[in-house]
């Protein structure tokens, strides 16, 4: 499969020349003036999302660069290959297959490897969601305590949370991830021994921080006269091995091609399936499978990814914008964006090409938010006033789900109001209050946040992260960055102990010094 790094297509001195001919000093306000269609040139329909991409400072000429950028260095064709199930992961020698989690059924196995996969992962959903959907038959279970980090904590609670209104089981279910011990402690002090179910959630079932919590968690189960942990504790990971070694025998696997960013259409997804059932984590699945199919057969010009990817190359490398803000009008997306930091720079917070060279331009933008309209009333000052430019991404919901009178046409009334503030600006000769506007924003718009549209919302988003990690020619796939702090915290750990400082710099042994004293 032929890749080019986005430097290095015929394109990227042509999008250089556009920028500084006219993309720099593009004004938002005078293209809708000169173009009355210009909306409806710049939205398109997905499945599941409608977005607008008018707000963006682009124009039918850089757009059609970019998609040359996109031909070029072979998008589709790495995408191809994800679908195919190539080791596109290279680093790691890995398939990148999280899309097959979401495959339907194929009747019959004709042999190949694809197939093979594909009749595992239905096996294992299926056992996964006739255990969901015991316990939730199950009254004496009340709580469910998943312990997991990064991948297998971030993508399950923020979907929880997200799809709270179609969460019928009666069930409390709780997160546990930070190593810190006030978390678990405060988690445990709420439920009672005989009524809760732990889900230990790891790909690996070797994280410190969730192997500790499991630790804890086992421990007080016991103290507490608990007995049948074949009951009361599911592992969640590609180890069965270890999870058998840890002592429990319920447990749900899954693969190593899958990445633990994409992980939770796996059984990582079960405090899901817990909360909303069976039939709702399918419709789910379902939702995202129809964003992959509209990101694996849309022409690029129509593709919603490829856009969203080219978007957000477009802002890196020649606008220079180094963060996104991400601002959810919905409150039950309120953990979407530490979901999408994860997704985006764990991803593609890299320096380096897929052959280990340095990189001559920016990667990962830094992402951010909160929901709205809570954003509003903190940092959304410095995105209309301050002097950085940080292009927005809003997504609204149209339809609520709770029927308090004025309460919705007030939150759709804010995100039209900010997404028309941050672009038209104020005129004020007096400074402090004058808007200097043409800030872009993106507009993405769900009917109703349903398992399907939020499906197909995470999906956009795993696949518009691909086309720019694509572009960039980067591996967006493994994480050695984060693999240093875990070698040293081992290391200060024992020291932190033993008050050995050799070899230590200045400041880690002063603080460390300091925290025995
Ligand atoms: O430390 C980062 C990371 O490797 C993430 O990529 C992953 O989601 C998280 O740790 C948790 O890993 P595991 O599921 O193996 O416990």
């Amino acid at each position: 499969m032929a890749r080019t790094r986005c430097d290095r297509t015929p394109a990227w001195a042509p999008l250089q020349a556009a920028f500084d001919a006219s993309g720099k000093d593009f004004d938002l306000r005078e293209a809708f003036a000169q173009d009355s269609q210009r909306f409806e040139r710049f939205s398109q329909s997905a499945p599941y999302v409608f977005a607008d991409l008018s707000k963006n400072r682009i124009d039918a000429a850089s757009e059609a660069l970019l998609m040359d950028l996109a031909r070029q260095s072979g998008v589709a064709e790495h995408r191809d290959a994800m679908f195919a199930g190539e080791k596109i992961n290279h680093t790691e020698g890995r398939e990148v297959w999280h899309v097959l989690l979401r495959t339907p059924p194929e009747v019959g196995n004709d042999g190949s490897h694809r197939s093979t996969e594909l009749a595992k992962v239905h096996e294992t959903l299926d056992g996964m969601l006739a255990y969901a959907e015991s316990v939730r038959a199950d009254s004496k279970i009340t709580d469910v305590v998943n312990i997991g980090i990064g991948g297998s904590d971030l993508g399950p609670q923020m979907a929880v949370l997200a799809l709270d209104a179609f969460a019928n089981s009666g069930k409390r279910v709780h997160f546990v991830s930070n190593v810190d011990g006030h978390e678990l402690a405060a988690t445990l002090s709420k439920v009672k021994v005989e009524s809760t179910l732990f889900l230990i959630a790891s790909k690996t079932f070797t994280t410190i921080e969730t192997m500790t919590n499991a630790h804890s968690a086992k421990a007080w189960f016991a103290q507490q006269g608990g007995t049948d942990t074949a009951r009361h504790f599911a592992a969640l990971t590609t180890n069965v091995a270890a999870a058998n070694a840890f002592g429990i025998t319920t447990t749900f696997g899954f693969w190593d091609w899958v990445g633990g960013r994409y992980s939770m259409w796996s059984a990582i997804g079960l405090p899901l399936a817990i909360a909303i059932g069976a039939e709702g984590f399918r419709e789910f699945l379902a939702g995202a499978h129809a964003m992959d199919e509209h990101f694996r057969t849309a022409p690029l010009a129509q593709n919603l990814p490829v856009r969203l990817g080219l978007l957000d190359v477009w802002y890196r490398n020649f606008h220079g914008f180094t963060s996104r803000s991400i601002a959810p009008y919905h409150s039950a997306l309120r953990r979407l964006p530490a979901y999408l930091q994860q997704l985006e720079m764990e991803s593609n917070g890299k320096r380096v090409d897929g052959e280990g060279a340095t990189l001559p331009f920016g990667t990962s933008p830094v992402l951010w938010g909160e929901p709205g309209t809570n954003g509003q009333h903190a940092y959304f000052q410095m995105l209309h006033q301050g002097t950085d430019v940080v292009p927005l991404e809003f997504v609204a919901v149209k339809k609520a789900r709770h029927s308090l009178p004025g309460h919705q046409p007030l939150l759709l009334a804010n995100v039209l109001a900010q997404a028309q503030a941050l672009m038209t600006g104020k005129v004020d000769t007096g400074g402090h209050k004058h808007f200097p506007g043409n800030r872009p924003s993106t507009f993405l718009l769900l009917d109703d946040l349903t398992p399907a549209a939020l499906g197909a919302l995470i999906a956009l988003q795993e696949h518009r992260v691909f086309v720019s990690g694509s572009l960039w020619g980067i591996n967006s796939f493994d994480q050695w960055g984060v693999e240093l702090g875990k070698v040293l915290a081992k290391d200060i750990e024992a020291r932190l102990s033993n008050g050995d400082a050799t070899g230590l710099d200045g400041s880690t042994a002063g603080l460390l010094a300091r925290l025995r004293a």
